[in-house]
């Protein structure tokens, strides 16, 4: 299904934002937007909507959906300890390239993330980190099964998949309902994706859908099984009338594809 030779192979990209990222060949596409820029796009996207709705928790559960080169993880723990933050995470992050994931002690991540390069090295060294303040684990092998593993319940997901053209089995309806089947009642999911084909995904598995804005940056999604205040509520029953045609990705359509 998935070609382990082609994933070997990656170039680095320089972002706009100064920070690198990689360009994959197995799925033609580059980590992160080299417009929006790696760091960049983790800190507004991610971390920040985040961490600031769930600002009241002591302790949070992450999942980050996939690990690639960590820069939500990382910009995540960075943030947290740049703003002396006193919340416990732990963080679960799928991802089955373990080659990639043991090469990052050598990748050249940005200056900010000088301060945490210790826990960079434990992740590439060890897939696993634990202090008195996070914990990392990293979930080896394919997202569709490690996630139906995970006992822990969830509070916020990074949903940072490659695109949903190049990576469809993590952008379906039952992807959304196996994340959704691990999220607390009042979880949010954070994303790039802005399609109509993702949100109707993630409102069809209950989720409220919300737009995003930060700045220097292409708005983006936030999701959430409860309602939320402050935030611009998408009514996606309204987007249903006005496109009939918009449908959710279904697996049927992507597993029958692969198998052909
Ligand atoms: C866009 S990158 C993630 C970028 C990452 N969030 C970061 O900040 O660097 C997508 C990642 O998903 C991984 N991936 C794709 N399909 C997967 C699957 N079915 N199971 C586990 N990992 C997968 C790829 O190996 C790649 O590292």
């Amino acid at each position: 299904m998935y070609d382990e030779t082609l994933r070997t192979q990656k170039e680095v990209l320089l972002c706009q934002d100064g920070s690198n990222t990689l360009y994959s060949k197995e799925f033609d596409e580059p980590y992160h937007s080299t417009k929006d820029g790696a760091l960049h796009e983790s800190l507004e996207k991610y971390v920040k909507p985040s961490l600031s709705l769930k600002s009241s928790q002591e302790k949070l559960i992450i999942l980050d959906i996939c690990f690639g080169l960590g820069y939500n993880t990382f910009a995540t723990v960075y943030y947290i300890k740049k703003y002396n933050i006193k919340t416990k995470v732990h963080i679960l992050s799928p991802e089955f390239d373990e080659k990639l994931v043991r090469s990052l002690d050598t990748f050249d991540f940005p200056p900010e993330f000088e301060s945490i390069k210790t826990i960079i090295k434990a992740i590439s060294k060890n897939l696993y980190y634990e202090d008195d303040q996070f914990k990392i684990e990293i979930l080896l092998g394919d997202a569709r099964e490690s996630i139906l593993k995970i006992k822990e319940k969830i509070d916020i997901v990074y949903q940072d998949a490659f695109s949903p053209t190049h990576n469809p089995l993590l952008w379906t309806y039952e992807w959304f309902r196996d994340v959704r089947g691990i999220c607390k009642d009042d979880a949010i999911l954070t994303t790039y994706s802005t399609a109509a084909a993702i949100r109707l995904g993630l409102y069809e598995n209950g989720f409220y859908i919300f737009v995003h804005r930060a700045e220097m940056m292409r708005y983006s999604t936030v999701a959430s099984l409860e309602m939320l205040e402050d935030m611009e509520y998408i009514d996606i029953e309204l987007k249903k009338i006005r496109n009939t045609e918009a449908r959710s990705m279904k697996d049927r359509d992507y597993i029958k594809e692969m198998n052909a």
